[in-house]
């Protein structure tokens, strides 16, 4: 029977994935976006409501008759409109402005991990310049610096150079990065592989995803600035079963714990970004809600029930058994502007893109505009294309395909996402710290 009615809040890439993934199940009679975009309007109604907008988003699901809300980017939640829409009674899938905190507050996920023994790096927050300067004496090169508070992607950096390190920290507690206020988190730089694990919680218990990669780096190798993710694949081979079970009961499990005993219970996606050394796993952060581009990759191999599995959580009775893992794997290429991330220049043109869906490919819109026959990138991130296949080298080579027959100008991609599985290639900490501007 169709019976969920969803609104998926957000305007990106990972908001029409999820639509799209939701869309394909029998029990889902429709999914809306508020906002969406121009690409996710061809396949969606999209509301122009803004997406913190806690009193137009309700008036929208009593309108639309939406039983299932899920929320797509951080901003809403730490604003709150979880809180606002459950007090309205509407089924919300995403944290409390004070879960959110996880996210939204590097030094309150600290503690947590801490009280909860959660395996992290080595952290101090200081608020004064002599301490801070005295702090980058003891932790020594490369320094991992971060802006207590969300900061729209510039919140950390990773500086070999103590003038860089210096600046950075000048930054955040001159109140320039974050919106946590004057203070400035410095911590252990760790080494090793990285990967995202995203589960599924519904404040006592969770479901895990397939371990994915997010590609931050602008530029083919690793190099270049930190983006806010140029392609993803999933899985990932480098996370075994054990591997996987681990993360489950050294870190989500005991987060669920305390957030639920400090009276905060996280229903929601919770992020796990995390450093895979030679030897453990640490977390490098924790995101409120999914990852963006990870989604891309993620969805097309969840099997089964997911809207039915993210009611479950909203409602805080997850029901663990809805969704599978399909056999495969799932490779995503972001589209972005040419100047993309530092100085776009705007309008490149995709052409081709309109016509490339087969049964392995397709692509999900961001922000991109349709003018003149083609899509125009109106933004940093246009589109992804993302293709599936057997194995993570099967779908790389069908998404390249892809990308090889599209023309226009004014647009790239990076060629090497997910070479070598998705682990091979892949920046190692240590080879990528210097000027690593993300978050
Ligand atoms: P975050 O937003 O905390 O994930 O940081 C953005 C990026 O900075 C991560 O994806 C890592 O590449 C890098 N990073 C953050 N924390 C550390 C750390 N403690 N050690 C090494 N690299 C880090
Ligand atoms: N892919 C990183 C993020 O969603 O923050």
């Amino acid at each position: 029977m169709s019976s969920l009615r969803i609104l998926i809040v957000g305007g990106g890439g990972r908001e029409h994935a999820l639509a799209r993934r939701l869309a394909r199940e029998d029990a889902v009679a429709e999914v809306i976006l508020a906002p969406g975009n121009e690409g996710a309007a061809r396949h969606f109604r999209c509301f122009s409501v803004a997406e913190s907008d806690a009193g137009a988003l309700a008036a929208l699901c009593a309108r639309e008759r939406v039983n299932l809300v899920v929320i797509g980017p951080e901003a809403p939640l730490a604003a709150g409109v979880a809180d606002a829409l459950r007090e309205r009674g509407v089924a919300t899938f995403g944290p409390s402005r004070e879960a959110a905190r996880l996210e939204s507050s590097k030094w309150f996920a600290k503690q947590i991990m801490i009280s909860a023994g959660v395996p992290t790096a080595r952290a101090e927050r200081h608020e004064r310049w002599t301490e801070a300067q005295q702090a980058l004496d003891r932790f020594r090169a490369p320094w991992v610096i971060k802006a207590d508070g969300l900061a729209a992607g510039k919140g950390v950096c990773v500086a070999r150079e103590r003038a860089e390190a210096e600046r950075f920290v000048a930054g955040c507690l001159e109140g320039r990065l974050g919106a946590g206020g004057r203070s400035v988190v410095i911590e252990e730089f760790l080494e090793g592989e990285e990967a995202t694990i995203m589960a599924i919680c519904d404040g006592m218990r969770h479901v895990l995803l397939a371990p994915a990669r997010d590609f931050k780096r602008a530029l083919d190798h690793d190099h270049g600035p930190n983006t806010g993710g140029m392609g993803s694949c999933a899985p990932l081979e480098r996370v075994d079963a054990s591997l996987e079970r681990e993360v489950g009961e050294r870190i989500v499990q005991p987060v669920l714990e305390a957030m639920s005993r400090r009276g905060s219970p996280y229903r929601g996606l919770l992020y796990c970004g995390l450093m895979i050394g030679s030897s453990d796993v640490r977390v490098l952060e924790f995101n409120a809600r999914f990852g963006d581009p990870e989604t891309q990759a993620v969805l097309p191999i969840t099997g089964g029930a997911l809207g039915a599995l993210l009611k479950s959580a909203a409602m805080g009775s997850l029901d663990d058994g809805a969704i599978t893992r399909e056999h495969g794997a799932a490779v995503a290429v972001a589209l972005v502007d040419e100047g993309y991330p530092d100085a776009l220049r705007g309008g490149g043109r995709i052409e081709g893109l309109d016509r490339m869906e087969d049964s392995d490919t397709h692509v999900i819109h961001a922000a991109a505009a349709w003018r003149d026959g083609a899509w125009t990138a109106s933004g940093g991130r246009a589109a992804y294309v993302v293709a599936e296949g057997p194995s993570v080298a099967a779908a790389r080579e069908r998404a390249y395909r892809a990308i090889d027959r599209l023309g226009g100008s004014g647009w790239r991609c990076r060629r090497d996402i997910a070479a070598g599985g998705g682990g091979g290639e892949a920046e190692s900490a240590a080879g990528a710290a210097s000027g690593a501007h993300g978050g």
